[in-house]
């Protein structure tokens, strides 16, 4: 399938489901497994909820076939996503027919779209929780462990699961998300978040930074703050606690991140996403000031066609995206930039086509996520619009993309050859041991060999880039700052 030559966001880290908890799994009276799909919001909130289910005695294992409890952390963005999950359920089903007392549980967006269908469609689903109803887990599980089929996927305009500290699933020990805020109140027509994840709200700040700070203190060297929109972070401290700590003033995403950044000089901070319309010039000072705020922004451009931005309510034009592109070249010289770019949205025509290609050279992306257009049941372009692209121009129009996307991404690499970066080192290279992997500032991969350094994971180094793909760059370390 096409999509999977392209870098695909959402499903490839589909199947993993670990935990570093493995070891002391016995410690707990019961076992859980889970496997998250889609974003990394998704990812994030597993981790949240791995930490409910600790509570309730409730350890990790990596192995289905062991667990009381299976759950799925689903993603509805397109159709494809949906098809993945109900596949998985499949296989389950399999397995719960040999165990019958094994309960399995869907979480996330699937959850909140397709609510108790779930459980009428899918026979042998027991629980069914959406993002905003982790909490009642524990409940539901009680209910289902007697036989009631037990859903709660009530949205929530509060929730932000503040006081949880997530336990890290999957962990590098190097690099981890903190969720700023949930939710996403942009209603950009194709996308069906907004009915999935609900009103956005912003988490406590105190609570951010004490997470970036527990986080530093045991070993982790960069966190991404996690947003649907993190530009619209907004929070003000309404409280006039004992503690004293009531302020009134408004953080917003510049004052956040400079907080963050605040924790400590060795802590990289990077954050996802971005929307053109709302990042301000204050956010790119607040990069451009603080040397561990990383420089690289993910923003989504999704077509480079006004008119057809205009039908997907993105707010912006081709000319503003433009500008805000160049303003970002200005304040943040070598910033990374990457996209999320949708081919064969309703209507498009060549001309558009052509528009989306044109803005993708204009903005030189390091690195897309490139979609073909799925229309979601319920969205504002599946009530509004036909979908009357052909699924074969679709392909096609996405094939171009991609192969666009590819030469951008080895020209950005090349333009890299000769230069030394400061790499954190996330652990071996996925080829060899003998090599390690890590990134630059600008979220790139470099790959470079061990020798006799004694670093580790976790380490800061200089690295001088000799070679390239198109999806690494390939250097060795040395001792000189550039
Ligand atoms: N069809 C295809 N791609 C979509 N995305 C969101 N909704 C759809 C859809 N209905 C893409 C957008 C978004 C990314 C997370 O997924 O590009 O930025
Ligand atoms: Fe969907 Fe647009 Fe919100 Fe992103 S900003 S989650 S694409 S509605």
């Amino acid at each position: 399938m096409l999509e999977l030559t392209a870098k695909v966001h959402d499903e490839s880290r589909q199947g993993e489901a670990f935990s570093p908890f493995e070891n002391d799994v016995n410690e707990y009276r019961k076992k859980f497994y889970i496997e998250s799909y889609g974003c990394q919001m998704n990812f994030s909130d597993s981790e949240i909820v791995a930490s409910i289910l600790n509570n309730e005695g409730f350890g990790a294992t990596r192995n289905f076939e062991d667990a009381d409890l299976v759950l799925l952390n689903t993603c509805s963005i397109r159709e494809k996503a949906e098809q993945t999950v109900r596949k998985r359920l499949t296989e389950f089903r399999k397995i719960k027919e040999a165990k019958p007392g094994m309960l399995i549980g869907v979480l996330g967006c699937m959850a909140e779209r397709l609510k108790s269908k779930f459980l009428e469609e899918e026979k042998l689903v027991d629980i069914v929780v959406g993002p905003d109803a982790y909490r009642s887990l524990p409940g539901l599980i009680e209910e289902a462990e007697t036989g009631q089929k037990a859903v709660n996927v009530l949205l929530s305009r509060e929730e932000t699961y503040a006081d949880i500290s997530p336990v890290r699933l999957d962990s590098n020990g190097v690099t981890a998300f903190i969720s700023i805020m949930r939710g996403c109140n942009n209603m950009c027509s194709f996308c069906v978040v907004p009915f999935t994840r609900g009103r956005e709200r912003s988490r406590d700040t105190y609570s951010i930074v004490a997470e970036a700070q527990n986080l530093f203190e045991r070993g982790f060297r960069e966190v991404t703050l996690l947003g649907q929109n993190v530009d619209s972070y907004y929070w003000i401290d309404e409280t006039t606690s004992p503690v004293g700590r009531g302020s009134e003033e408004a953080v917003t995403f510049a004052k956040l991140l400079e907080k963050v950044a605040l924790v400590h000089p060795d802590l990289r901070v990077r954050f996802s996403t971005s929307h053109p319309k709302d990042i301000t010039e204050e956010v790119l000072q607040t990069m451009a000031n603080y040397k561990n705020i990383c420089k690289y922004i993910h923003l989504p451009v999704q077509s480079g066609s006004t008119r057809i931005l205009q039908l997907m309510n993105r707010t912006y034009t081709r000319e503003w995206y433009m500008a805000k592109v160049k303003q970002i070249r200005e304040i943040i010289p070598d910033c990374g930039i990457s996209s999320d770019i949708i081919s064969g949205f309703c209507t498009e025509t060549e001309d558009d086509h052509d528009d989306t290609l044109s803005i993708m050279e204009y903005s030189k992306y390091d690195m897309s996520y490139m979609f073909i257009y799925s229309e979601r049941p319920g969205t504002l372009a599946a009530r509004r619009y036909k979908d009357d692209v052909e699924e074969s121009i679709k392909k096609r129009r996405l094939q171009e993309i991609v192969e666009l996307q590819n030469r951008l991404s080895l020209e950005s690499n090349k333009r890299d050859i000769g230069k030394t970066f400061e790499v954190l080192i996330e652990g071996d290279s996925k080829r060899s041991a003998s090599d390690w992997m890590g990134r630059n500032t600008k979220n790139k991969v470099i790959v470079f060999p061990k020798g006799n350094y004694n670093y580790k994971k976790g380490d800061y180094v200089f690295v001088k880039v000799n070679d390239c793909t198109q999806a690494t760059l390939l250097g060795e370390a040395v001792i000189n700052k550039p």
